[in-house]
């Protein structure tokens, strides 16, 4: 290929655009490579094809200049692509390692009264119970007659509730359960003794809303009817949950109690110590029990006089805000993050 201007014009020339030329990325750095030292057509390789042209004795003094021409282009191109290792790397470098980590989402946690439902459940589970369920919409049947609240009987004050279909006179009517005790009746109408069971779950009541009460709440019901089944047996298994649940050191108190479908009826408190308290702590009532009314066995159909019962009734918020140190009911059902976030 002639050329207008000599050999070593050109070589200046080159050596000038070579100079000149800007390589900023592996790209650049490539094309460079191609345009100047392409084995085929390079540039720089094709001058050396010009050294015919120059005459012998000036061949080696060009030869010098193209060596030279094509050391510059093979060092502007080992330069260039350390310089952008260089800044790679140097931008790995830029990813502070001090800084916190980003967060992944919270997974969620288990809700504290779900969490205490299920260790409640737990603890009767291994003590051989099985567990019932039963509607939280009842009908006055099995929410009060059935277990010997008469029609116009004062206890049925105590327990307050919503009506879904009004009563008439006082009885009738379908609400929402007051308490656990429906699945009592529901569990014996279904089967035949003997029965062990716990029944878990939710209850209301029309109460003022305070930071001791709620229009809704949790119990865990407990019914054992079988032949020889006493009183005994009850506290026995009262005080093996109370002291596998709070612990082998609580100090319990078995009380006298009224329920209408228990005879005797009793309660189990706690002794809860409180440092800044007058007596150095209080009872706390955790539940209620007792032998199962021989009308109640009557009226799901069990003989009572061969078979006996106990029963009791537990609330669930109670043992989870002693246990977590929780002074207001009402944050259980908020849903407040800050407050869920620590269990
Ligand atoms: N149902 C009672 C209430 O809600 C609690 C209760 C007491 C349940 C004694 C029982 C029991 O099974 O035997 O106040």
């Amino acid at each position: 290929m002639e050329s207008d201007k000599s050999l070593l014009e050109s070589v200046e020339a080159m050596r000038q655009e070579i100079d000149a030329a800007d390589i900023g990325s592996e790209q650049e750095a490539e094309a460079f490579r191609v345009r100047y030292l392409g084995q085929k057509n390079g540039l720089v390789t094709n001058l050396f094809k010009r050294i015919r042209e120059v005459p012998p004795e000036d061949r080696r003094e060009a030869g010098q200049q193209l060596n030279a021409l094509r050391k510059l282009a093979e060092t502007r191109l080992e330069t260039a692509r350390e310089a952008l290792r260089d800044t790679q790397s140097g931008q790995q470098a830029a990813i502070d390692l001090t800084l916190p980590g980003r967060r992944p989402t919270p997974p969620g946690s288990v809700h504290p009264l779900t969490k205490t439902l299920h260790d409640i459940t737990r603890i009767f589970e291994r003590l051989g119970f099985t567990i019932a369920d039963g509607p939280e919409i009842e009908d006055d049947w099995h929410n009060f007659t059935a277990l010997n609240f008469p029609p116009d009987h004062p206890a049925r004050d105590m327990q307050d509730t919503l009506f879904v279909e009004a009563s008439e006179g006082g009885t009738g009517g379908v609400m929402l359960r007051t308490h656990t005790s429906p699945v009592q009746i529901r569990a014996m109408m279904a089967g035949k003794p003997p029965f062990r069971l716990i029944a878990p779950g939710r209850v209301y009541r029309n109460e003022s809303i305070t930071y001791k009460s709620y229009c809704l709440f949790h119990q865990v019901e407990g019914l054992v009817v079988d032949e020889g089944v006493t009183m005994a047996d009850l506290k026995h298994v009262l005080y093996t949950f109370a002291q596998t649940y709070f612990g082998d050191d609580v100090t319990l108190r078995f009380r006298p109690s009224f329920f209408p479908f228990t005879e005797p009826s009793a309660e189990l408190d706690i002794w809860w110590p409180l440092p800044d308290h007058p007596q150095g702590g209080r009872w706390m009532e955790i539940l209620g029990s007792g032998m199962v009314d021989p009308n109640v066995l009557e009226a799901v159909g069990i003989d009572s006089e061969r078979y006996t019962g106990y029963a009791f009734g537990m609330g669930v918020e109670r043992p989870a805000m002693l246990r977590y140190g929780i002074d207001d009911i009402r944050i259980f059902y908020e849903n407040d993050v800050r407050f869920l976030e620590q269990f």
